[in-house]
């Protein structure tokens, strides 16, 4: 039986515009990648994230000893949190296991931590079955909501809305809309480590599903699409090829120029914001906002 890796694959490279599932970028070297970027000086949404955090944590009713996280990554910007909250028990939730390894040494002293290797929603109802009673509080940070189409973030909303109680409280990051060149530049840096991101996608590929993509056969590319307002990561082919995906048992063949879609990063409107907590089932309590680099961290209650 092929993995859940392998169909998703043969399922996106099928499609008339090629696509591979953002989350299968995080393998152990992808997610060490991704803690360099977040150190790059075109890639300022981290900074700004961990100002906000570090600003304003202190502001965060004191009520929740339960926090869990969606895609906690390194967890190094979550320490302001854990501490204004005096150590609560923390679920970092995260389909890199590197990930959750380095989140425990980061925030080690910090919290009780209970790792959860899963997808956001599996993590979030083991959680809630774990919780005892604790009011929660749960983090989504770094703007990770961007990466879900609109159609699909309304819905994922309320699937966490759906696992949480009345009154608990969910702390979402956001990046703003900003002039172009700066958000072009922070997803195709010039020391070329978004590039490796990306590639490592299809070096994850050959890996583990026994493919042979040749990676100097692709180049790394960045668009913003003006009217979605996003971001778009695409793998562009600098040849006519064909790829074999053995353990997917599958192949196919890419022309000059077609490109495999990896990553979308939506960029939002302050005002986009509070509607879209309530259509989830959320009220809108308060907003943060960075002005050096526009960020937003929405704090919503869950009504
Ligand atoms: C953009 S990084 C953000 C990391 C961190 N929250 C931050 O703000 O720097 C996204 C993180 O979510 C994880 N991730 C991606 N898709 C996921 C999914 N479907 N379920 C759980 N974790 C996921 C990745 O492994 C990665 O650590």
């Amino acid at each position: 039986m092929q993995s859940e890796f392998a169909c998703d694959v043969r399922a996106g490279l099928s499609k008339p515009q090629k696509e591979l599932h953002s989350k299968y970028l995080y393998d152990d070297l992808g997610s060490a990648l991704f803690d360099a970027i977040t150190l790059l000086p075109e890639y300022g949404l981290t900074r700004a994230d961990e100002r906000l955090l570090i600003r304003y944590a202190p502001a965060i009713p004191r009520e929740f000893s339960c926090v869990a996280e969606l895609g906690s990554g390194s967890g190094r910007k979550t320490r302001p949190v854990l501490e204004a909250l005096r150590g609560p028990r923390y679920f970092p939730i995260d389909v890199s296991c590197a990930a959750l390894d380095r989140c425990q040494h980061e925030l080690a002293g910090a919290a009780e931590i209970v790792p959860i290797e899963a997808s956001y929603l599996d993590g979030l109802t083991h959680v809630a079955a774990h919780r005892n009673g604790d009011p929660l509080l749960v983090l989504f940070l770094g703007s990770t909501v961007g990466n879900f189409e609109p159609r699909c973030r309304t819905e994922f909303l309320a699937q966490v809305r759906s696992r949480m109680r009345t009154g608990d409280a969910l702390l979402v990051g956001f990046d703003l809309l900003k002039p172009v060149e700066m958000l072009l530049a922070a997803y195709d840096d010039p020391a070329g480590v978004t590039a490796a991101f990306n590639l490592n996608l299809l070096g994850r590929v050959n890996r583990e599903l026994d493919g042979n993509f040749d990676l100097r056969a692709f180049c790394h590319e960045a668009r913003f699409d003006p009217n979605g307002h996003r971001i778009e990561m695409h793998l562009n082919s600098r040849c006519d090829q064909t790829v074999k995906i053995r353990r997917a048992d599958f192949s196919c063949t890419l022309r000059e120029g077609e490109t495999i879609w990896t990553e979308s990063s939506h960029k939002f409107a302050e005002d986009e914001i509070p509607p879209m907590a309530r259509a989830a089932g959320f009220e809108c309590e308060t907003q943060w906002i960075d002005r050096e680099w526009p960020f937003c961290e929405s704090l919503w209650r869950a009504s």
